[in-house]
């Protein structure tokens, strides 16, 4: 029968690949799934025979790959009886757990750095009805006191130390083995708490043990260089950096993003904020792709990697693209200013007419 084909979100697709039972009750928003777009003109400007994807993680139902790690850790929280899920967020993962307890009918508790988390993330927390409360700290701060608070109240953590969340991380790595049809050479991601590095990998080790795919990329993790522990080598106390999705200096997965390093021969790198930004303006000036600040550092990397030779000629190369640009629409309007592209004029015919002659090309 035609139209039988809907698409339930990635628990019911990878069913036998998740802690899930039969019975279990689903959390979803219909997450997943996301388009892995292959890049036509950045590619040209580097001057090197490469191709780049970009697995656009912005157009998951919240606007952040934090729903692939959310529907799992809800679902399990629900499943155990849990009547409240808490979290320290830089803003994406608090508006998915407010979300998705939204849809659960449990409720949230969010921890986030105050004046630092992007507008579009605070309105979805609030509007989902979670609770909101702004400490004054940063986020490594934020997620030690949740750790405190989970030990001696009854919620459930949905940071990505919770299990249930790489889990559900780790199909993104199916899809994109699926649609290659093979895992490509290098994978490149912005990293914060490195959970989804972690499981990323976790994903292309599965396919792989499993004989569904006989290779596994080099992963590549870039990090903003005011927040950026795993290129100084040791924790950071004061990170800083516009892209405040990963301003965090004391990830959680340290240990694991270092073995996912080793075993994958990839490395780290640093981008500095003007790189960042640079590279999300090149994004969607060049290819109509808009994602946040945090998620271009993944393709500013790759680009330096991609023109410096390290990343060869020949290779296929995929960058995460973690979260929505409509997130943080104070950053994106700031990139424009100054730059033309707004004019303001008189509401005649003329005047517009005027406007668009001088303005083209
Ligand atoms: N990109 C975006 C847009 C993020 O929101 C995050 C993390 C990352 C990248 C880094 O991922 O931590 O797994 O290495 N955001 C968390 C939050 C910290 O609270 O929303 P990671």
């Amino acid at each position: 029968m035609p139209f039988r084909n809907r698409y339930t979100g990635l628990i019911d697709k990878y069913r036998d690949r998740l802690p899930v039972h039969d019975d279990t009750r689903v959390i979803s928003l219909g997450e997943g799934n996301t388009p892995l777009i292959r890049l036509n003109n950045i590619p040209a400007t580097l001057g090197r025979d490469v191709d780049i994807y970009v697995k656009y993680e912005g157009l998951n139902p919240t606007g952040s790959f934090k729903d692939r790690g959310m529907t799992m850790a809800v679902t399990k929280a629900v499943e155990e009886g849990s009547k409240a899920i808490i979290c320290a967020s830089t803003g994406n993962t608090s508006a998915a757990a407010a979300a998705y307890a939204a849809r659960a009918g449990i409720a949230a508790f969010v921890l986030i750095p105050e004046g630092k988390i992007a507008m579009g993330k605070l309105a979805q927390a609030m509007i989902h009805g979670a609770v909101v409360i702004q400490i004054k700290g940063n986020f490594d701060a934020g997620m030690q006191i949740v750790k405190d608070v989970a030990a001696h109240a009854p919620v459930t953590i949905v940071n990505s130390i919770n299990p249930y969340r790489l889990q559900g991380q780790k199909t993104a790595a199916f899809e994109i083995v699926e649609e290659l049809g093979a895992a490509p050479d290098y994978h490149c991601l912005p990293v914060g708490n490195a959970g989804n590095i972690t499981a990323h990998w976790m994903g292309y080790s599965e396919y792989h043990e499993n004989g569904i795919v006989n290779n596994r990329p080099r992963m590549v993790g870039y990090q903003a260089s005011g927040s950026a522990p795993f290129l100084r080598g040791h924790m950071v106390d004061n990170p800083e950096t516009v892209a405040t999705a990963i301003r965090i200096g004391h990830p959680q997965s340290w240990d694991k993003a270092w073995k996912v390093r080793e075993e994958s021969e990839g490395w780290f790198d640093e981008c500095s904020d003007e790189e960042i930004l640079a590279a999300q303006k090149q994004l969607t000036e060049k290819e109509g792709v808009f994602c946040e600040p945090a998620s271009a550092t993944s393709l500013a990397g790759a680009m330096r990697d991609i023109k410096s030779g390290k990343i060869p000629e020949g290779s296929k190369i995929v960058c995460t693209l973690t979260g929505n640009g409509l997130k943080d629409p104070e950053t994106a309007i700031r990139q424009c200013e100054n730059s033309g592209v707004m004019v303001t004029v008189e509401a005649t015919m003329d005047a517009v007419k005027g406007a668009i002659l001088d303005n083209m090309e």
